[in-house]
């Protein structure tokens, strides 16, 4: 593999599950063997505290990188995950709309950092904020694929369509290469009657961008960033990571990492 796949997680809508598919998806797949590079792209910082990275390990972060301060590969940090490496963020990120406001090719930042990366990743994976601020479009610009999770609620119908359109938007004027590898229903409850609905008009409107995989509210999945670990090492039989290696299992028999 020469050169990375780089996938974004996004939905601007908050608490849908990005951070927590970042984190065990990347897991999974780095227990394939592939090389695995995470980037946290929120201010909040969840990812790394999902990784188990303390404030104090965080000093070189996401936000030096983009202000040019220090260059991208002097903050990539291992992790207790072998093949996965993590750049951190904290709160210093959330100054970076500002900052990135004056500058003529504001929404290339990411993408030209990442050319300069040294050592070649299989996968880098970018969990976004929960906006579509800078950042996010940042992030869309540098992706070769976007993978949307999402709670079926009703008012998830019209964020879901917003964001749509955004990415269309990206695909037209900024990045022509962007891809939607899939829309991921997490903390999935069959027996909710609403549930059910919401799915059925996803599915109906958007088919083959569904994943068959639905991740499934387990408690489990919520505790293991309390112990600094990603659910699949925390427990890897639970409901959720069961589901987590379903869906990475989906996305590699499908190639649709590679495939167009
Ligand atoms: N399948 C699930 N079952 C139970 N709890 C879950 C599940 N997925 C996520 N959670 C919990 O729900 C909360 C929100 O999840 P998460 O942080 O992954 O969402 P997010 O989209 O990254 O949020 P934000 O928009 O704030 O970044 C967290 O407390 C997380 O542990
Ligand atoms: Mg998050």
């Amino acid at each position: 593999m020469s050169t990375s796949q780089i996938i974004a997680i996004v939905n601007q809508k908050g608490g849908v599950g990005k951070t927590t598919t970042t984190i065990n998806l990347s897991t999974v797949l780095a227990t394939t063997g592939a090389n695995i590079l995470v980037i946290d792209l929120d201010p909040q910082g969840n990812t790394s505290t999902g990784f188990g990275v303390s404030q104090q390990d965080r000093k070189n972060n996401i936000y030096q990188a983009l202000i040019g301060e220090i260059s991208i590969n002097q903050c990539i940090i291992t992790t207790q995950v072998p093949n996965l490496n993590i750049i951190t963020a904290n709160t210093n990120l959330s100054a970076i709309e500002l900052e990135l406001v004056p500058l003529k090719d504001r929404e290339y930042v990411l993408s030209k950092i990442l050319k300069s990366l040294s050592s070649t990743y299989d996968y880098i994976i970018i969990d976004c904020p929960p906006s579509l601020s800078l950042l996010t479009i940042n992030a869309l610009v540098a992706a070769d694929k976007v993978l949307i999770p999402m709670q079926c609620e009703f008012y998830s119908l019209e964020g879901l369509s917003h964001l749509l359109k955004t990415i269309e938007l990206i695909e037209k004027n900024l990045n022509p290469k962007i891809k939607i590898i899939g829309i991921l229903f997490t903390m999935y409850d069959k027996r909710n009657r609403l549930t059910e609905q919401v799915e059925e008009d996803v599915r109906r409107c958007l088919g083959d961008l569904v994943f068959n995989t639905t991740i499934p509210r387990n408690v489990r999945l919520s505790e293991a960033p309390s112990y600094g670990q990603p659910a699949i090492l925390y427990d890897h039989k639970c409901s959720g990571s069961i589901a987590y290696i379903e869906l990475t299992k989906e996305i590699l028999d499908k190639k649709i990492l590679y495939g167009e």
